[in-house]
């Protein structure tokens, strides 16, 4: 059984099948639309979430299934103290395939080892999401054609932010990549991804602290959002909040097809007259989020072939 912990655990050439396969579906809806009758989702969220959570029950409402969850810590019995591991027992008899968000990095990978479902994490803490990323890629194929060859800069929180970490995994295993760092000093992308993964990649990368400098190379700008929720202290959280704030007037330098993605939610890091830019493409990115999510529930589930390695079409 396969489980999507991090984006690593698919293949790039599974990734881009099941990318493709999302492009299908967005295409003809329809056709899928009782691919899983009979099917539940369980969705467990320990942690917030608008889009990851409800972009996964439309998914799965889409396909003709039904859905079952808790939406806060709070309303399950983990405010009893029961352990990952026993919840993932208990809901492994009462759903098919469950997506799991968690604050704690590591939690949805212990759930897996206990599993009788496949589980897909749906963020945990500040390491990786991986169905944002697979989002991500989506929408930067469906701009571009290709992942190949991008100029990218990720800006914003990049020390926290698991969106941040997943992607530049991802990313690297594409061809001549190249990344721009865009993060006050506090906020850099940890030491431990740069060597592991950016530097063995052999993808140019630079780090740099102004926006503006590196606007006109991009094809991608990837914004975030500085995470109020994973600071030790509200005094560093409102001294780096609003660093980066993303305006007309800023875009002026940029590529005429640039593409900005953010993973959303937005506070102050996108300017509102912003989004009537035809180069501002995140409600696009979130709504790619249910095709492909569609598309990762039917592959788990092994309702269809050919896009996991070793499974024939
Ligand atoms: N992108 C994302 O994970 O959004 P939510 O926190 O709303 O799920």
């Amino acid at each position: 059984m396969r489980h999507l912990i991090d984006p690593l655990d698919f293949t790039r050439q599974e990734t881009d099948r099941l990318l493709g396969l999302g492009e299908k579906i967005l295409e003809s809806p329809q056709k899928y639309a009782h691919r899983c009758d009979g099917k539940i989702l369980g969705t467990l969220f320990f942690e917030p979430s608008t889009r990851t959570r409800l972009s996964f029950e439309s998914a799965m409402l889409r396909l003709g299934g039904q859905v079952l969850g808790f939406s806060d810590a709070g309303s399950s019995s983990a405010t009893k103290g029961e352990s990952v591991a026993d919840t993932i027992r208990m809901v492994s008899g009462y759903a098919d395939i469950a997506a799991m968000r968690h604050f704690k990095e590591g939690a949805p990978f212990v759930a897996s080892q206990y599993s009788r479902i496949p589980v897909i994490n749906a963020g945990d803490g500040g390491h990786q999401h991986p169905t944002q990323t697979l989002t991500d890629l989506f929408t930067i194929r469906r701009r571009r054609g290709k992942v190949d060859g991008v100029t990218i800069g990720l800006c914003g929180d990049l020390k926290f932010g698991r969106t941040v970490h997943s992607l530049i995994k991802s990313l690297v295993r594409y061809e001549n990549v190249r990344f721009y760092f865009i993060s006050p000093e506090e906020l850099r992308v940890p030491s431990y991804i740069l060597k592991e993964v950016v530097m063995p990649s052999g993808h140019q990368w630079e780090e740099v602290r102004a926006m503006e400098d590196v606007m006109p190379e991009l094809d991608i700008l990837y914004m975030t959002r500085v995470q109020r929720e994973r600071f030790f202290n509200e005094e560093d959280y409102v001294r780096l909040k609003d660093s980066y704030i993303l305006t007309k007037d800023k875009l002026r330098a940029a590529k005429k097809d640039l593409s900005i993605l953010h993973p959303l939610p937005r506070v102050n890091e996108i300017a509102p007259e912003v989004d009537g830019d035809p180069r501002a493409v995140y409600f696009e990115q979130a709504r790619g989020g249910v095709f492909v999510r569609m598309a990762l529930i039917l592959t788990l589930l092994g309702l269809e072939k050919g896009i996991l390695s070793g499974e024939g079409a």
